[in-house]
């Protein structure tokens, strides 16, 4: 079984910190939405799904801490328990979408008690969902993948960004559990080093064949024949098809593309956004320390002007295909992706 990321227990959320990785495997315990929040933006959670179930658990949370005895007084207290979780990382609609979900569920019931009660059971319904979905997402992935490929995965899309299992490397397990024989190169991803800290400690963890490189090489790697597919998760998918996930998804994908390399993305219905246009999705800017430093260890001098966004776009032109739970959509994705929704 792959490592549970997060999950709900006596009233508590109980997550790894993934600050500490790979070194250090340790379990946190919160029972305030502040903690869960602070835990977002300092990514002690991290990845899409993981944020958007957490998101959820910490809502969940709020609700039991809040003494109102009055359902509309509850409701303003989540709201504003939702403003503080919601603002902790703008890119992933995940996050979003698992706040929303316990806003229609509070609003539905009928007094205080009911609310508390169907919030916490509809948040841990949510992350069992995660992961049945992740792996009805990995066994419609693993068609695409033939035995003896090399599959190439950029920043972390695995157990660690759910709840269990993953998205990208969801559909790789899926894809070594149908009985072929699969490789994977993992990117080093720079600045905080999702592939190298995350993706290379589960996917040794599972006895995944995985080697590192630093992102640097993706270019020779694959001029070099040392890599078949790619598949990547993604934090936003607009209707259109253009991907938003992790910096440096784009160079990976346009890469690809020189070297006619499939590219694909792999998510579940929760990560599409089909309102925004590319112009109003808003690409975190995280702080330069990052990148001026490895860990503790300065690596640049100071005083330096850093430009760190978190995330990138790639284009649909660029996707060989976008993996869900509904199904894999190929361009021309406006339709595709429409049809995904239409059998939802
Ligand atoms: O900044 P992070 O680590 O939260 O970014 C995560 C990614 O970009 C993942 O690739 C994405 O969330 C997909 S996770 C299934």
């Amino acid at each position: 079984m792959s490592l549970k990321t997060v999950e709900w227990k006596d009233n508590s959320v109980i997550m790894i910190d993934q600050t500490k990785l790979p070194n250090i495997l340790e379990y946190v315990t919160y029972t305030d939405y502040n903690q869960v929040a602070e835990a977002i933006r300092t990514l002690v959670v991290r990845g899409a799904p993981a944020i958007g179930v957490s998101g959820a658990f910490g809502l969940a949370l709020a609700s039991l801490q809040s003494d109102a005895t009055e359902k509309n007084d509850l409701i303003s207290y989540m709201e504003n328990a939702k403003k503080i979780l919601f603002e902790t990382r703008p890119t992933a609609v995940n996050l979003a979408w698992g706040l929303d979900k316990i806003m229609e569920v509070a609003n539905e019931a009928s007094s205080v008690e009911e609310i508390k009660k169907n919030v916490v059971a509809h948040a841990k319904k949510m992350a069992e969902e995660d992961i049945q979905i992740n792996m009805t997402m990995g066994k419609n992935g693993s068609q695409l993948f033939n035995d003896n490929d090399t599959i190439m995965t950029h920043c972390n899309a695995g157990a660690l960004a759910t709840v269990g299992y993953g998205t990208a490397l969801g559909v790789i397990r899926a894809t070594k559990d149908s009985g072929k024989n699969i490789k994977v190169i993992a990117t080093e991803t720079r600045p905080i080093q999702q592939g190298s800290r995350l993706t290379a400690f589960e996917l040794k963890h599972d006895g995944i064949d995985v080697s590192l490189i630093p992102d640097t090489a993706v270019g020779y790697s694959m001029a070099n024949g040392l890599v078949d597919k790619i598949i990547v998760g993604a934090d936003r998918i607009l209707r259109t098809g253009h991907v938003y996930n992790k910096i440096g998804t784009y160079q990976v994908a346009t890469m690809a593309n020189q070297h006619e390399i499939p590219f694909y993305v792999a998510a579940p219905l929760s990560t599409f956004d089909m309102k925004s246009n590319p112009e109003d999705v808003i690409i975190e800017q995280r702080k330069g320390s990052e990148v001026t430093g490895i860990g503790d260890k300065k690596t640049a001098p100071d005083g330096i002007n850093v430009i760190n966004p978190a995330f990138d776009m790639t284009p649909p032109e660029l996707i060989a295909g976008i993996i869900t739970e509904k199904g894999v959509a190929k361009a021309p994705f406006e339709e595709s992706i429409k049809k995904l929704f239409q059998a939802n």
